[in-house]
């Protein structure tokens, strides 16, 4: 074969898919553009190391990107962005990093954009706006807020990263405000393009209407949140533990909370945990840890019927908001680090899905023991009175949440360490399969926060169509679908 022809057509392939090595291309290139300390090659690093070793699923600490950026500016974001494309290689974003899901916020061999150094936090007292970018923790976010008796709406632990909140956000105040993303107001994002813009109710409203609760890397980056912040005082709230003896009353007094409680500023998240131990038909493997905060001191009688169950441990007690996210203890969300995944579940609560799905979870838990460290079942509670604070704010979020009551379960399956891959699969599809066991019900959106990327939770949205035609619209030539992880929009 005639060498020139073999070399033109190396240069056509190079040309149309990216040069043959895009990871390193792409670096290099960043190196040059944004400067050595911006731009980490060395695996060895300990920044480096840092950013690839925090992640909450343990398992995404595996891959090594062939660098990582930390931009400081959105121009920054924007010149990576285009020498990514133009390099063709892989990349991610990451904020927090505590997203289970493989490739959302990890990269092998490509490009990792840790968001990290791009921190800064503002509160404006005239307008009452927070303003940050998103390298922050939310616990960062609650710590700095408090000092002007105020906060963000945001997760219910502090750990995790501003991710939450392009993906809903549900946090102990939802019932009063709606979701995290409810009060966002005006979001600064690098779309795919490289260009910088400035989302709003008045500007790119489709790609701002996106982006509340559809999900974060679908659209481009967003470099600065501006939100309306909320007044915190002191709460009433604490941690109430039961053992297994209790399971079904401490069940029942939560489907009753779900759909009876009148009081937006009553808020509670409710999680049963089985531990690895031996069941030996005694059930101490079993637990319930229920979180329940109030906003206010005088919380009434709204938690009488948990308070009445007998408990083994009540911390309840006055706290300030940062002291409701530090419980049951500080930085959870950082030492609940495994191999952990995430699934998610949609139900009403007038019929018996709490008890079909608790004993669903409990019976696989019975039947699988020595596949998982740890497995987590959490009731998160949509009341009426959140849905109606999200509807009445920039005409409700991406979920178009239909009128409460009704809730979520968030299902946490941790895996030993050093399971083989045919184990490891083995037990997911299990897992997988005991989750869809369940159903959900019809007409409700799966929450993004809490689901697994197979569950396609875009889907169940009644906006589905809309999404997928923002989408198109923003990532027309499918670089972000093509090149990062993600939800499917398909
Ligand atoms: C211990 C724990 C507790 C949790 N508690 C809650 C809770 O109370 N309420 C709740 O709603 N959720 C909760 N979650 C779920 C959490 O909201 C999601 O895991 C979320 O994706 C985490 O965001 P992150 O920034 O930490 O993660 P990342 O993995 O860094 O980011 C998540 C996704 O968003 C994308 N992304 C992040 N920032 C940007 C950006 N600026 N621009 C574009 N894309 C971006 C990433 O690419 C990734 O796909 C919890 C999770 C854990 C592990
Ligand atoms: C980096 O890549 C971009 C996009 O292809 C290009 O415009 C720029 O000239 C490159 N910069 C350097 C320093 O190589
Ligand atoms: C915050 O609230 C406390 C207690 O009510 C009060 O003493 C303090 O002055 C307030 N701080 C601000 C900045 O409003
Ligand atoms: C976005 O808004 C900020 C003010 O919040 C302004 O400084 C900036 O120039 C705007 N950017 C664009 C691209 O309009
Ligand atoms: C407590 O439980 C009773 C039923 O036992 C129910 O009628 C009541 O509404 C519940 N209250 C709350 C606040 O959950």
């Amino acid at each position: 074969m005639n060498t020139n022809f073999a070399l033109i057509g190396i240069y056509l392939v190079a040309h149309a898919y990216g040069t043959a090595n895009p990871g390193p291309t792409a670096c290099t290139n960043l190196t040059n553009s944004l400067g050595v300390e911006k731009v980490i090659s060395n695996p060895l690093n300990l920044q480096y190391l840092a950013s690839t070793e925090d992640y909450w699923n343990a398992l995404q600490s595996d891959y090594k990107p062939s660098c990582i950026i930390y931009p400081k500016s959105s121009q920054d974001v924007s010149v990576a962005l285009q020498s990514i494309r133009a390099s063709g290689s892989r990349f991610a974003i990451k904020a927090g990093g505590h997203n289970t899901n493989n490739f959302f916020s990890s990269v092998d061999q490509g490009v990792l954009i840790d968001l990290s150094s791009l921190n800064a936090i503002s509160y404006d007292p005239t307008t009452t706006l927070a303003i940050y970018q998103p390298g922050s923790t939310y616990g960062d976010l609650y710590d700095y807020y408090a000092q002007f008796n105020r906060t963000v709406l945001g997760p219910t632990l502090g750990g995790v990263g501003t991710g939450a909140g392009l993906g809903g956000g549900l946090s102990y105040l939802s019932p009063q405000y709606g979701m995290a993303c409810d009060d966002f107001r005006e979001l600064e994002v690098v779309l795919p393009s490289g260009e910088i813009v400035n989302a709003s109710s008045e500007s790119y409203p489709d790609l701002f209407f996106g982006l509340r609760g559809g999900g974060g890397n679908a659209y481009g980056v967003v470099t600065k949140y501006t939100v309306q912040s909320r007044p915190v005082g002191e709460f009433y709230a604490g941690n109430l533990i039961y053992l297994f003896e209790q399971s079904d009353a401490v069940a029942d007094a939560i489907r009753d909370f779900m759909q009876y409680n009148p009081d937006p500023k009553a808020s509670i998240i409710a999680t049963y945990l089985k531990l690895p131990t031996p069941d030996l038909d005694l059930n101490l493997d079993e637990a319930i840890l229920m979180f329940l905060v109030y906003d206010g001191l005088d919380p009434g009688d709204v938690f009488n019927n948990f308070t009445s169950i007998p408990y083994l441990l009540n911390t309840m007690s006055a706290k300030t908001y940062p002291e409701v996210i530090n419980m049951p203890i500080p930085y959870l969300a950082q030492l609940s680090r495994g191999d952990n995944v995430f699934r998610v579940g949609v139900h009403q609560v007038t019929d018996n899905s709490y008890k079909a799905a608790l004993n669903a979870w409990r019976n696989w838990a019975e039947t699988n023991k020595g596949r998982y460290e740890l497995l987590t079942f959490d009731f998160e509670p949509v009341p009426e009175s959140l849905t109606e604070a999200s509807n009445a704010q920039n005409g409700g979020n991406a979920m178009q949440m239909p009128a409460g009551p009704w809730y979520w379960i968030s299902y946490i399956l941790e895996t030993p360490p050093f399971m083989s891959q045919v184990d490891y699969d083995a037990v997911q599809t299990s897992f997988k399969e005991m989750v869809d066991s369940v159903g959900n019900a019809d007409g409700l959106p799966l929450f993004i926060n809490d689901a697994s990327a197979d569950q396609n939770p875009l889907s169940t949205f009644s906006t589905f169509a809309e999404l997928q035609q923002i989408k198109n619209k923003y990532d027309p030539d499918g670089f972000f679908t093509g090149k990062t992880g993600g939800w499917s929009f398909a």
